[in-house]
């Protein structure tokens, strides 16, 4: 038995993972920055499916932000290629697995292809109830968190919310990953220790895992040394030790 299966009672309800350094990936074996993301969208499908396997029933994945808009227009095409190739694919097994794809971002801001790609492939997986992949894209959680603050002014302005009742809840109920649990557990790969605009709100309380190995490298044993480091932990939420051990 695994290590993870072995602490499968601790295992989180939902991680969110920062796949950082497809580009270092392949720059050591002298390729070009894009099949490092290749090899990143081949990591992708397999921790999907390691995580469908354990039973994890949230998965969150950074695969595009706001700032990556920045990059040479060659690397933003080639990403969004292997979106399409992606949700080609891989839908109808997420349909088969029980799967819904959710996508957190400003979607309107994607090209016509992809948005297009990403609205058929939610509507095909809308009725998958054993997990839920979000693929963050064109995302941005201080973007994120100003939309919903406009959601709850509107709401306010036109009469239907008293100030009053904007609450913590009220303001997670308009976030992108509304109706979800927030990540228990925050991956970041590459060696890079920091969150980069990333679900700003919902990882609070998170508990976060960094690794050196670079994404393309990430797969199941490394995703069961982070679930095992996990399951050690005392997550306290602001109480004591011996509270939250419940000692
Ligand atoms: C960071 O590595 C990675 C990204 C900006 C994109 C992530 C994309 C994928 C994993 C592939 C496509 C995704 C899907 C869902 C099919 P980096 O390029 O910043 O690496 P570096 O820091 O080493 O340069």
């Amino acid at each position: 038995m695994s290590g993870a299966q072995e602490s499968a009672a601790k295992l989180p309800a939902h991680i969110a993972i920062i796949m950082d350094g497809n580009g270092r990936w392949a720059q050591a074996r002298g390729l070009p920055r894009t099949a490092g993301h290749r090899a990143g969208a081949d990591a992708v499908r397999a921790v999907v499916r390691e995580c469908r396997r354990l039973g994890i029933p949230h998965l969150t994945l950074y695969a595009f932000s706001s700032e990556n808009w920045n990059r040479p227009k060659t690397e933003i095409s080639a990403l969004f290629g292997l979106l399409l190739e992606f949700l080609g694919a891989e839908v109808a097994t997420m349909v088969e697995q029980g799967i819904r794809l959710q996508v957190l971002g400003d979607l309107d801001g994607l090209p016509l292809a992809q948005r297009t790609a990403l609205r058929h492939a939610m509507n095909r997986t809308a009725d998958g109830k054993d997990m839920t992949l979000n693929l963050a894209l064109n995302y941005g959680g201080r973007a994120e968190l100003v939309r919903a603050a406009r959601a709850l002014a509107a709401e306010v302005a036109a009469g239907g919310l008293a100030p009053e009742a904007i609450t913590e809840t009220a303001l997670a109920d308009r976030l992108d990953t509304a109706g979800q649990p927030d990540p228990d557990l925050l991956i970041r790969t590459s060696g890079e220790q920091r969150l980069s605009n990333f679900l700003l709100y919902q990882c609070a309380y998170s508990e976060l895992w960094f690794t050196p190995v670079l994404w393309p490298d990430f797969g199941a044993e490394e995703l069961a040394k982070a679930l095992n480091d996990y399951a050690g932990r005392s997550r306290r939420f602001g109480k004591t030790r011996e509270q939250a051990d419940g000692c």
